[in-house]
């Protein structure tokens, strides 16, 4: 897949150097914009997704549709869980602050902002994927998104997000390093009405989580490993996850396991 960074049209010098910057962090040629347009760039070039930096946020064009950092539902969610409504996945956590979260699968960021949100200043949420792409685009989103709520934003701020594969890191981790370690992998069969989620197929890695991926999460975790998937997934079953959270009236739901339990 060839991947090229450039600016939107007339850019400041600084977004010529965070361009060039984006490049080398992602080892993919830079190429200058001069007044081209993305089609021109696209066909001399031979790219199948440019990675364009503008003044407001880095935006990946595929030919599938335009990939950009987004606070998403995140903020909504914040939202509901501060009216004291419930969120599946802060039950299946169990989230309180000071915890030490991991993300295994940092996707677009959603969750990650939600658990850091919960967890707080003391707490702190690390967050892994697989697509360099994704997690570069996501770690500077996470960095510079501007939003009213100042608690919100410092939650973006404090998430660290390390680019690379969840089974590697575990292994590389000692026992009980983190509270919870939680996997919101891709689907095994997706699911219809989740839209924002499409952006990601063409960039995501779609491998099933192994069951040596959860016996080393259920080693580094001290109180939860937490699984998300569509509701009722053979899934859950493979990797030996049995309490739940969520279902009833939703198409996702959350399996944990107690690490003292085991699988
Ligand atoms: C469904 S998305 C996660 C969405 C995320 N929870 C959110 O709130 O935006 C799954 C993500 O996990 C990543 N992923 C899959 N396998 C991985 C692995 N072995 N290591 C790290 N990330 C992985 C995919 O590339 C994809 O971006």
């Amino acid at each position: 897949m060839k991947i090229i960074a450039t600016t939107s049209d007339k850019a400041l010098p600084q977004l010529i150097q965070e361009a060039k910057d984006l490049a080398q962090v992602l080892a993919v040629p830079y190429v200058p914009r001069n007044k081209l347009s993305l089609e021109s760039i696209r066909e001399v070039h031979k790219a199948e997704q440019i990675l364009v930096v503008t003044k407001k946020n880095i935006q990946l064009v595929m030919s599938q549709g335009v990939y950009f950092f987004h606070i998403g539902m995140a903020k909504l969610r914040i939202k509901s869980l501060c009216e004291g409504k419930y969120d599946h996945m802060a039950s299946a956590m169990d989230l309180a602050p000071g915890y030490r979260v991991l993300d295994c699968t940092l996707g677009l960021g959603t969750d990650a902002i939600v658990a850091s949100y919960l967890t707080g200043a003391a707490g702190h949420v690390t967050g892994l994927e697989a697509s360099a792409v994704v997690a570069e685009i996501v770690r500077r989103g996470l960095r510079s998104y501007e939003e009213a709520d100042q608690e919100i934003v410092q939650a973006m701020r404090r998430i660290e997000v390390i680019a690379g594969d969840y089974l590697q890191y575990l292994k590389s981790m000692p026992a009980k390093s983190f509270d919870v370690v939680y996997f919101d992998p891709m689907f095994r069969r997706p699911v219809k009405e989740s839209s924002g989620i499409a952006p990601l197929r063409m960039l995501a890695n779609h491998a099933p989580v192994s069951s040596t991926a959860i016996t080393e999460a259920i080693r580094v975790a001290k109180k939860k490993v937490v699984f998300k998937e569509a509701v009722y997934s053979h899934e859950f079953a493979r990797l030996g996850f049995q309490h739940f959270c969520g279902g009833k009236y939703s198409s996702v739901m959350y399996g944990y396991i107690d690490p003292e339990e085991g699988a």
